[in-house]
């Protein structure tokens, strides 16, 4: 029995989300919270003929301990979006509040459940959700997850199209965190090799567009949001692997944005030494099994790591002080 909690559920991203969660039959109850509608969209989706019942809870009433009560998995796209020109880190101010409070609910409620954080900017939610849990004494490191799969999704689509293989049969890592130059990914790594006359101006054209794809969507929406429908395909994919693996499904090998411990910085090498980091993990049957190391890098990706680390231990601190600092 799977219990799934998604906190933004009525979102642009908490809705398909949702829809594709409740279409798994790995999943057998599924709970919804938001400030709004939840109601209506838990409704529409309890007529879908899989095994999950669906139920949607709203503030009043301890909604959120409701929905959070037993639950094993839960995943948070709670929180504004970006709008053109805006990073990710402009949302701080919004969303951390509404990340401190979920993360709350969750050390109060469903400690032990695996927590997803999608919600942006994911560099400092995690750290913030990893503060609350710390404070209620419950934070296992080996839990909390900063979803970066979309990152991951766009590399395999853009490299698909390149090397003209089925992008669902291109793997690549892409490490580091999940925001502009902090997005690095491993294309020497990649199962679809690039042919190796990729390179020079036509390389780095590609890495800027896996860092800033979500950059393209946002202008596309022309002020209606960000990715929603590929950020619901990619945090369900994530999901469910942390759940196929929670139910023992052996292998599953996935990037994530995962807190470092002294010995997990030295295996990841290269340098890494902030206390969150993507890098590629084995998830097991309680969360994180084994922290993987990056690997052998190319010169070009090693100074692509090199650059995201000053970004991360910006944004990791602006989250941990925004718990502990002294109001
Ligand atoms: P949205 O505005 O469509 O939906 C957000 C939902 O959160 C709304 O339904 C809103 O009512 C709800 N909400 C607000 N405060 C809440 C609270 N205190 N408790 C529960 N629910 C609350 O935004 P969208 O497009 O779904 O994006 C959500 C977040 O996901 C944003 O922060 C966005 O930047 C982030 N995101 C992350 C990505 C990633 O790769 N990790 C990719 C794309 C977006």
């Amino acid at each position: 029995m799977v219990k799934a909690v998604v906190l933004g559920a009525a979102g642009g991203i908490g809705q398909p989300l949702s829809l594709l969660l409740k279409a798994s039959p790995l999943v057998s109850a599924l709970a919804l919270y938001d400030i709004v509608n939840t109601p209506g969209v838990a409704a529409d989706l309890s007529h879908i003929a899989t095994p999950s019942k669906t139920e949607g809870f709203l503030p009043p009433d301890d909604g959120l301990a409701k929905a959070l009560t037993g639950a094993d998995v839960v995943v948070i796209p709670a929180g504004v979006p970006r709008k053109p020109g805006m990073t990710r880190d402009d949302l701080f101010k919004i969303n951390a509040g509404i990340v401190r409070d979920l993360a709350t609910g969750i050390a109060k409620t469903c400690p032990k459940a695996f927590v997803l954080v999608i919600s942006n900017p994911v560099n400092s939610t995690v750290p913030i959700v990893a503060e609350v849990l710390k404070k209620h004494s419950v934070f296992d490191p080996k839990r909390l997850f900063g979803v970066t799969t979309l990152d991951v999704v766009r590399a395999s689509t853009f490299v698909g199209e390149i090397t003209k293989t089925d992008p669902q049969q291109v793997v690549i890592p892409v490490v580091g965190g999940h925001s502009g130059v902090t997005i690095v990914p491993l294309l020497s790594q990649s199962s679809a090799p690039l042919p190796s006359s990729f390179a020079g101006a036509e390389l780095d054209a590609l890495i800027h567009r896996i860092q800033f794809g979500g950059d393209e969507v946002v202008k596309a929406k022309d002020g209606a949001g960000s990715a929603t429908l590929s950020m619901a395909y990619a945090g369900a994919e994530f999901a469910l692997k942390v759940i196929r693996a929670a139910k023992g499904e052996k292998g599953i090998i996935a990037p994530t944005y995962v807190y470092l411990d002294d010995a997990a910085k030295s295996l990841v090498g290269n340098g890494v030494d902030v206390d969150f980091f993507s890098t590629n993990v084995e998830l097991g049957p309680d969360g994180v099994k084994e922290i993987k190391s990056l690997g052998s890098l190319t010169d070009k990706e090693k100074a692509l790591v090199a650059a995201a680390i000053p970004e991360l231990k910006t944004n990791i601190e602006k989250g941990v002080a925004f718990i502990n600092a002294p109001k």
